[in-house]
C-alpha cells in the first residue's frame, strides 16, 4: 500500500487474531525503533517485550483492565531509560543529571514516542495492527515491579500489537485545514471552531451506541472482549451527568478535569520514587514576566 494511504487509513486495532508475531518480524520492529530519531542521539529508551500470557494479563490489569493488552500476542513497553545513560556517564567519570532536568525528560519522551510511532508504522506495513495504551503513565509503579525496572527507568507507553481480527472504521478526525496554519496561527471564529468539532464527532443523539462507535470505541470493543458491561455503565454515567455535547463528554465524563489535575500529585510521587525529580519546576503559580504576562 502507498505510504500516504497507509498512514491516512491507519486505525488503532484492539481486536487481534490468536496468532503470535514471528520473532523475525518482532526483531525488525525493534531494529526500526533502535534507528528512530533521538535528541542528541543519546537514545535514553528501553523497550520491554511482553509475550507470556500471564504477564500480558497482569499488564492489562495494571493499565486499567484493558482487554486488548491481555489478548494481543505482544506488548512493547516503551520506557524512558536514564539508568543506562546515567551508569554509562558514571562509569566514564561524568555526571549525568537527566533525571533532574525537565528538558531531558521532555526530549526523552519525544524520543520514546518517535521510536514507538516508527514501530507502529512498520507494523502496519507488515500487516500487523497496534494500539497505544498511555494509561501506564499513571501506573508506573506496578508496571516497574512487573518488569523489574531499576531506578531511573520509567514505563511511559505500552504498544500492543498483533494480527488484526477486525479494524475499526468511521473514527472521526479533524481535517487538515483545522490543524494546519499558513505561516502564522489563525485564530478561528467561535462558530467555526465549534462547527469543526461538531463535524468531527457528530451529535450525541438518541442512538448513543452509534455515538460510542465514533467517539468511545474503547468501551464498544471492551464489551466485545470482556464480560463487564462497559457501554451500559458509560451510558448510565452520561445520563447521570446529563451529557449533551462532545466537549462535555470528553472533559466531564471521560477525563474529569479535577481528576486530571489531581493526578499531578500522584505522578509527581510516582516519578519521584522512580528517581525523577525536577528541582525548580514548580507546580504553583508562576510569576508574570516583565510585560505582565502570566508564564506560559
Ligand atoms: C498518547 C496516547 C495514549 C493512548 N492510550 C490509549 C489507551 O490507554 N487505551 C486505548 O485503547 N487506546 C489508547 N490510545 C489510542 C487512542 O484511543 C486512538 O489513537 C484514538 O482514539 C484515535 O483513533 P485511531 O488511533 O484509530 O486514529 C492512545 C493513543 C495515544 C496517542
Amino acid at each position: 500500500m502507498d505510504l500516504y494511504e497507509l498512514l491516512t487509513s491507519r486505525r488503532s486495532v484492539r481486536h487481534f487474531e490468536n496468532r503470535p508475531v514471528e520473532d523475525e518480524l518482532l526483531n525488525e520492529l525493534l531494529d526500526a525503533a533502535a534507528n528512530a530519531p533521538s535528541g542528541g542521539n543519546i537514545q535514553p529508551i528501553s523497550i520491554v517485550v511482553v509475550r507470556e500470557a500471564d504477564r500480558r494479563a497482569t499488564l492489562a490489569e495494571i493499565v486499567g483492565d484493558q482487554p486488548w493488552v491481555r489478548n494481543a500476542p505482544v506488548s512493547l513497553v516503551f520506557c524512558l531509560d536514564f539508568h543506562r545513560v546515567g551508569r554509562w556517564a558514571s562509569l566514564s567519570g561524568v555526571e549525568f543529571r537527566g533525571h533532574e532536568a525537565m528538558m531531558f525528560f521532555l526530549i526523552g519522551y519525544a524520543d520514546l514516542m518517535c521510536a514507538a510511532q516508527t514501530v507502529t508504522i512498520l507494523a502496519e506495513d507488515r500487516g500487523l495492527g497496534s494500539v497505544y495504551v498511555g494509561t501506564v503513565i499513571a501506573r508506573t509503579q506496578p508496571a516497574a515491579r512487573l518488569l523489574e525496572l531499576p531506578e531511573g527507568v520509567l514505563p511511559l507507553m505500552v504498544l500492543s500489537l498483533g494480527y488484526p481480527a477486525s479494524r475499526p472504521s468511521g473514527i472521526p478526525k479533524l481535517p487538515r485545514d483545522v490543524i494546519s496554519h499558513d505561516e502564522r496561527y489563525r485564530v478561528s471564529a467561535d462558530e467555526d471552531l465549534v462547527a469543526a468539532f461538531e463535524a468531527k464527532y457528530g451529535p450525541i443523539d438518541d442512538n448513543v451506541e452509534k455515538y460510542f462507535e465514533r467517539a468511545y470505541v474503547e468501551v464498544v470493543e471492551a464489551d466485545r472482549q470482556h464480560d463487564d458491561d462497559w457501554t451500559a455503565r458509560a451510558q448510565h454515567r452520561m445520563e447521570k451527568l446529563n451529557i449533551r455535547n462532545s466537549a462535555q463528554f470528553l472533559f466531564e465524563l471521560r477525563y474529569p478535569q479535577d481528576m486530571m489535575v489531581e493526578l499531578n500529585e500522584e505522578l509527581r510521587g510516582d516519578f519521584g520514587r522512580a528517581g525523577f525529580r525536577f528541582p525548580g519546576f514548580s507546580s504553583g503559580e508562576e510569576p508574570a514576566d516583565n510585560e505582565g504576562n502570566a508564564a506560559r
